[in-house]
Order: structure tokens, then sequence, then C-alpha cells
């Protein structure tokens, strides 16, 4: 098992044999850097020579090469020209290998200065399920995550297979790759474009030797740091709980070496193996609490509904501008910020519209909902039922997609998938294109033939929000009187 440590070697000297004249082999230096081997020292053989008289041999090495590793991230290692076997002999390896461990140290320290910052190799593998456009997309929204989740992307591998490997997602070279790539360029953490088993991370870290996480764990991290209701926080535990308990046994070694970080927020981790069943109460005690939480929404909504007061659920993908629309338009204090789930638990607001009849001032109730994503991890939308019943008890729902961003078709395809899955349909959905002052004529234009029923505002900007107004009190209408 080689010894992980940015700023050791692992003590090891290898001398190794071949018969040709030829330095050694990427593959050969790549498992060099892996393990991290002082030095590795190659002999190309001869084929003969001769005993010299009074002992010793001499003829039988051709030449010889010192590679060793290199401290700083662009040159993994260097190889020596071909040596003679006697100036290879009259080498100093332990000043040598002292003095690299001293450059090793002094650049260890120096990134120990961003420590608290996950510093993320991102990998990506693309199937014939997905078109290159889409992974791309993919790989973008992962980078966008894990730096919303607090980590720093350094860098992207991809590979392209078929099929995930079952036990390694990636094949064997990669894994080779990514090891070295991690161990080069500083990474604490190997964040994953897809969900991972329990026994894939397992083998991950273990030939990686960073810790290895997946997508649902960056944004369970995300959704962890955000929450900030008890109702919030609740659900994000038992999301956090239920997605980890089958993936801690073995994952001590890679786990507890490092502090805080992506995938380590929240529940702490601890000895697992045992503490099973603890956690399992614990999620049956959360699971409680939940159901109970929804009971008590539900008795909220049935007085609104007494109350006869139309609601609207505000859904789109995360980022859209729900927020920043729903202070805008009900002067409320919404936090909003540019960075992905900046919203988790569900704001509600009293809003005046026209009536669509008589054009007099009527309220309706505007819900914040937690923003969608593509692929939103099956145990989150569990998890926060509570907020998406927000959507299937609203009377109607405001659908507001950011118009400014490359991939907004499949964002509005995300949040409809996502819709259509909920057990109650929903209501009526207007939808809304915001940020429009950020976008180009031609895709306005696009959009606009696309979809002539919809609104485009920009909430930022003050735009089109009247026409918002009024066409929400002909949808309330029309959901009231269906
Ligand atoms: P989640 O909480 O992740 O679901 O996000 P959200 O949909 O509530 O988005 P939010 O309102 O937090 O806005 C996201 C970012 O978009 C913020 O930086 C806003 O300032 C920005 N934004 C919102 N509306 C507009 C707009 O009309 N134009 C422009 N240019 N930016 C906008």
């Amino acid at each position: 098992m080689p010894r992980y440590g940015a700023e050791r070697l692992s003590g090891i000297r290898c001398i190794s044999t071949q018969l040709k004249l030829e330095p050694p082999s990427e593959p050969i230096l790549t498992a060099m850097a892996i393990q991290r081997l002082d030095t590795l020292v190659t002999l190309a053989l001869s084929g003969g020579g001769f005993e010299r008289r009074g002992g010793g041999a001499t003829g039988y090495v051709k030449a010889t090469y010192l590679a060793h590793l290199l401290p700083h991230p662009e040159t993994a290692w260097t190889v020596s020209p071909p040596l003679s076997l006697d100036v290879l002999v009259n080498q100093d390896f332990l000043r040598l290998v002292e003095g690299l461990e001293e450059e090793f140290r002094r650049e260890y320290v120096a990134r120990q200065v961003d420590r608290d910052q996950d510093q993320v190799l991102i990998v990506g593998l693309m199937t014939d399920k997905e078109t290159p456009q889409q992974f791309q997309d993919g790989l973008m929204e992962l980078a966008r995550l894990v730096e919303t989740a607090g980590g720093e992307v350094l860098q992207t591998l991809q590979q392209r297979r078929p099929r995930p490997h079952p036990q390694t997602v990636v094949g064997e070279g990669k894994v080779q790759e990514i090891a070295l790539t991690a161990q080069t360029i500083g990474a604490t953490l190997v964040v994953f474009d897809r969900d991972l088993s329990p026994a894939q991370v397992r083998n991950l870290e273990g030939q990686i030797g960073t810790r290895v996480v997946d997508r649902t764990e960056v944004i369970l991290d995300i959704f962890a740091q955000r929450a900030r209701s008890g109702a919030g926080k609740l659900q994000v535990e038992l999301a956090q709980l239920e997605y980890r308990l089958p993936r801690l046994a073995g994952r001590g070694q890679a786990m507890s070496r490092l502090g805080g970080g992506i995938g380590t927020r929240g529940p702490g981790e601890t000895k697992l193996e045992t503490e099973r069943r603890a956690i399992q109460r614990r999620i049956s005690r959360l699971q409680q609490e939940v159901n109970q939480l929804q009971a008590h929404r539900a008795r909220l909504r049935q007085r609104r509904q007494h109350q006869e007061v139309p609601s609207v659920a505000v859904v789109g993908y995360t980022n859209a501008g729900k927020s920043t629309l729903l202070n805008v338009l009900t002067n409320a204090e919404v936090y909003t910020a540019d960075q992905l789930f900046a919203t988790l638990d569900p704001t509600t607001r009293r809003l005046m519209i026209p009536d669509a009849l008589t054009q007099e001032p009527r309220s309706i109730l505007l819900t914040d909902t937690v923003g969608f994503i593509h692929e939103l991890p099956p145990s989150l939308v569990d998890a926060f039922r509570a907020t998406l019943e927000e959507v299937t008890e609203a009377d109607a729902l405001l659908h507001v997609v950011d118009l400014s961003h490359p991939a907004w078709k499949n964002q509005i395809q995300s949040v409809m998938t996502i819709l259509a899955e909920m057990p109650i349909a929903p209501g009526p959905l207007l939808l809304a294109f915001n940020k429009i002052d950020q976008v180009e004529g031609d895709r306005l234009a696009h959009a606009q033939e696309e979809y002539p029923q919809a609104v485009f505002i920009s909430a930022s900007d003050r735009l089109g929000l009247e026409t918002l107004r009024l066409r929400l009190g002909q949808l309330v209408h029309y959901a009231m009187s269906s």
C-alpha cells in the first residue's frame, strides 16, 4: 500500500532491470509516482560481461537511469540520461532523498494555506447514454456545484466508455492517471460526475489515495451548508444519513486523515460499523419528524385553502432567479445569491395582482421552492418532499427559466421531468423566461416563437413585471375556475 502524504517519500528505493537501452517507460514512472518511491534505478543489461580477477563483475550493465519525483506540480518526475554504473554508484542517494523531502515539505506547507478549501479533481465519464453536449453541460454544472460547496476545481479529467466499469467506473489505466494527477496537482478530493456505489468508492479511494465522492454527495453537502430552518436541516440530515449509511464501511482510512471538506459536513463521520444501529434509529426518528412536519404544513395549507387565497408555487432550475423575482414582486427579503441552491426553505409571501375579470386588486400567495436540478438525487427528492409538496398543493405554478443560460432548454426539460414524477399532478403552469437583460435578440426571438404563451422578464431590471402580474391573475383565475 502506498504511503500517502504529500510531504514525504515512501522510504523505498527500487532497482529494476531491463534488456533494452532506453529510459523507464511511462507506466513504470507512473507506478513510481503513485508509490512515492524515493528513487527508481533502471539497469539496462547487456546480456554478457566478465568477472574481474580479484572479485567483481563488469560489462553486464550497459547503462543505468536514475529517476525520481519532483516537488512541483508541472512535471511529476525527472529521468537522468544514460549513466555508467560507476557514475551511478557514486551518487549520494541519501543527500538526494533528503533534499527532495525537504522540497516536498516546503511545497506541502505552501499548499496547507488553503487547507479548509477542498482542492478538487473532477472526473467525468461519457457513456453511450448521453450526447457530448449533455456530457459537457453536466461537467460544467458539476464544477459549479463543487464551487458552491466551497471547493476549488483544479482540473477535470474525462473518459469515454460505452458503460461504467463495474468496479472503478473508469478503466484501470484511467484510475492510475487520476491517482497520478491528483498527486501531482495536490488534489485533496476527487469528484465523479455520476453516482458511485459503496464498493466503487472503496475501490477508487484505495487506488487513488484521496477521498472520492460523487455528485449526490456534493449536492447533499451544499444542502447541509445552506439549510437554515430547523425543518430544512432535519431533511438534509435525513437525506445524508440515508445516502451515507451503506457507504460507511471500510472508509476509515481515507476519511480519517482529513478534517472537514465536501462530503464530510453534516452528521460527522464516526466508526460507523459499530454505530450502524444508532444511525438507523436516528433515521427513523428523523423520518417521524419529517412526517410531523408534513402534517403541520398540511394544516397550514388547509387554513390557507379555507381563506380561499389562491396559491402559486414558483419553481425552476437552480439559479434561475426565483428568489430575486419573489423579492421584486413582493419586496420580501428572500436570500438571493449567485450560487446554486441559495434557497432551501420554502418562503411564502402575499402578492397583490389584478383580478382577471374585474381588474380589482386581489391577493395570492407566492411560494418560493427549492431549486430543481438535472437528476436530483432520489434521496433528496424524498427528503425534500415537504418542500416539493408545496408544488403539488399549489393551485398553479410559475416556472422561472434562466434564458441567459446556454442549457436553458435542458433545464426546462429537467424541471418538467421532476414535475411529471410528482405523486399528484400539479396545477396549470405559466412559463416566465428571466434574465432577458442578458440575452441576445436571436435567442429571445427563438424562445418567443417556441413558447408564445410565456412571459419574458428581467427580475433584476424589473422588466415585464406588469405583464407578469396580469398573466398571474389570468392563471389563478383559470386554476380556480377549472
Ligand atoms: P436557487 O435558490 O438556487 O433555487 O436560485 P434562485 O432561482 O432562487 O435564484 P436567485 O434569485 O438566487 O438568483 C440567482 C442569480 O441570478 C443571482 O445572482 C441574481 O442576481 C441573478 N438574477 C436574477 N434575476 C436576474 C435577471 O433578471 N437578470 C440577471 N442578469 N440576473 C438575474
